[in-house]
């Protein structure tokens, strides 16, 4: 159900007698687009000026034609001209409510599944497990498992792949502190732990300035775990045998977090894995000719500004050569058509490099896409940081978002009471459970609700506020659907079995109606731009459409002037719960039914 797609099937073959070029006729057709002002049209066509040029006619003239040419009856119950050309539609009230009946009866709502289906790995979070994930790596997790989850629903074959940073310099940092400062007694207790504590122990000694700066050579502990990790490239088996004994503990470390956010991956192939391959991507690169020795180094040249570095002069490979083998493991092991990088933009670079690389050497029909976002900043607009400087703790910061959650639930409650409503009665135990679906929540949705390649600042207070576009607000609004039939003493599952005319006799459900049928919207602009945003948009405009049905004297559900009209006001809002619920799950936000 695509109310979109319906208008431009009553379009086409109007448009058709004027344009021959399928590609122009969909041009124009594309130009149908949701009204500006809800008041004035719930679609728009705007394609009446560029149409009348190429026809040497005036657009206000044709755009009268066109609208005299559109059957009467069915979709659409009114088009108007207006200003040079613009055509303002109405849906007839009659569709909508059909349209309702009709997606009642569908577990996906009337969601369409993507007409070609296609395999698409997507890449995302990748944190360096050799340390405790931090803020950084929040936007990587949480816009790629939206995604994951949106194109899997879309009906794609996704493949999630955590390309974890299991391999690097971090791991040579862990080598010389276990080698020289270990605690082996919290070691045997508690690896996880004494790994944390032996990393951050390390870069203090090497004064490494950021979590991505290696630190400077001048320093000698520096040169000592670079050595490490040279040693563990190179095979030594002592560094391999510490390294096979470290990842349980550090993979466990971002396995809880995962958990917490409820993020799933069905492959970890981290950089280790392709190490065995590598030497062979260089020499392949070479045969092929899009490498060559520069300095004693390897190098793919694309001019001379765009270089990169696949061997250094020491034989040691890199960033690229790994996300070389990658590429071409995902064509031939994985067969994927598409490849996103959810990455932070900073990488930019890298992928433009990688991605010509790739298709010069040898992969030029795969689709590879640096889906980019920009950073979480703090209130003081520079990217977020501890009072002392150090990168935020995911744990600690979702921790947070939890207590400042319930804290925020708490006081909404006692105000509810203050003003005379009713709260439900709740033990301890479903309040902590409201705090931690709002909290993780908030957190979550104030990162998908940004245009991904904007930078956000990260505002408890603002993710957490129970009115505009949070997750609390729609968790709400679903809230209120779900008690709305337990004060009816109506059973939703039964209910939903039922036949019951939809009516929309009043402007607010009618507004709902409508947001209820652009589901499909939603999710293929989402697609089509890698962008979750779209679905926080959509979920807002339900959540608001609620809002102004359930305020309106006039849509009294359970004071309704017949049955017929109670129950059609339940359907509204068993439609309006379920695809809240249906959106949030995609985007990995819970809901709860009372609170
Ligand atoms: N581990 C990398 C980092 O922390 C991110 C990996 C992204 N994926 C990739 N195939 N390069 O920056």
């Amino acid at each position: 159900m695509n109310l979109i797609e319906q208008l431009r099937s009553v379009f086409r073959p109007i448009l058709a007698k004027r344009v021959e070029d399928e590609s122009k006729l969909l041009g124009y057709l594309g130009m149908i687009r949701p009204g500006q002002n809800p008041d004035l049209a719930d679609y728009q066509a705007n394609f009446a000026m560029p149409l009348a040029k190429t026809l040497n006619k005036k657009s206000p003239e044709l755009a009268s034609e066109i609208i005299s040419e559109l059957p009467k009856d069915g979709l659409i119950a009114s088009a108007n001209l207006a200003g040079p050309g613009f055509i303002n539609l109405k849906l007839s009230d009659a569709f909508l409510a059909q349209a309702l009946s009709q997606i009642r009866s569908d577990d996906r709502l009337g969601a369409s599944r993507a007409s070609s289906p296609r395999k698409i790995v997507i890449d995302y979070s990748g944190p360096n497990v050799a340390k405790p994930l931090h803020v950084g790596h929040l936007r990587s997790t949480i816009i790629g498992e939206a995604l994951h989850r949106l194109l899997e629903f879309r009906g794609h074959q996704v493949i999630a792949d955590n390309h974890l940073g299991d391999w690097g310099t971090q791991f040579g940092m862990l080598l010389y502190g276990y080698k020289n400062h270990l605690d082996k007694a919290a070691y045997e207790k508690d690896p996880v732990s004494e790994l944390a504590r032996l990393y951050k122990l390390v870069r203090k000694l090497g004064e490494a300035k950021s979590d991505e700066d290696e630190g400077d050579t001048a320093n000698p502990v520096v040169q000592a775990y670079r050595q490490e990790t040279v040693k563990l490239h190179q095979g030594d088996p002592e560094n391999n045998r510490l390294w096979k004994e470290f990842m349980p503990a550090c993979l466990e470390e971002v396995h809880i977090i995962y958990r917490r956010l409820d993020v799933h991956f069905d492959h970890e192939l981290g950089e280790s894995f392709y190490n065995p391959m590598l030497a062979d991507v260089v020499a392949d690169c070479l045969k092929k000719g899009i490498a060559q020795e520069s300095q004693g180094a390897i190098v793919i040249a694309e001019n001379e500004k765009s270089v990169s570095l696949i061997r250094k002069s020491d034989g040691a490979y890199t960033y690229t050569t790994t996300d070389l083998a990658t590429i071409k493991y995902r064509v031939e092991h994985f067969r994927a058509d598409c490849c996103l990088y959810v990455v932070d933009f900073r990488q930019g670079d890298h992928f433009k490099k990688l991605f010509t690389a790739a298709k010069r050497w040898g992969y030029p029909n795969i689709e590879l896409t640096h889906v980019s976002f920009g950073s979480v900043l703090g209130e003081d607009k520079r990217p977020i940081k501890t009072r002392s400087g150090e990168p935020i703790e995911l744990n600690e910061l979702l921790d947070e978002a939890i207590r400042q959650g319930r804290e925020k639930y708490e006081a909404s409650r006692s105000e509810r009471e203050e003003r005379g409503f009713r709260v439900p009665e709740l033990s301890d135990a479903e309040i902590q459970e409201i705090a931690e679906v709002v909290g993780l929540g908030a957190v979550k949705y104030a990162d998908l609700s940004q245009n991904r390649t904007s930078d956000y600042v990260f505002s408890y207070e603002k993710m957490l506020a129970t009115d505009g576009n949070t997750a609390t607000y729609n968790q709400y609004a679903y809230a209120r659907c779900r008690s709305i039939f337990r004060e009816s003493e109506v059973e939703e599952l039964a209910f939903q079995k039922q036949n019951h005319p939809v009516i929309l006799g009043e402007p607010q459900e009618r507004a709902l109606a409508l947001q209820l049928l652009r589901l499909d919207e939603a999710l293929i602009t989402a697609e089509a731009e890698y962008a979750p945003h779209a679905l926080t948009s959509y979920l807002w405009e339900v959540s608001k459409a609620l809002a102004s049905f359930y305020a309106s004297p006039n849509c009294s559900v359970l004071k309704a002037s017949s049955d017929e009209l109670k129950n059609s006001r339940l359907v509204l809002c068993d439609l309006t719960a379920r695809t809240i619920s249906l959106v949030l799950n995609l985007l990995a936000i819970r809901t709860v039914e009372r609170m």
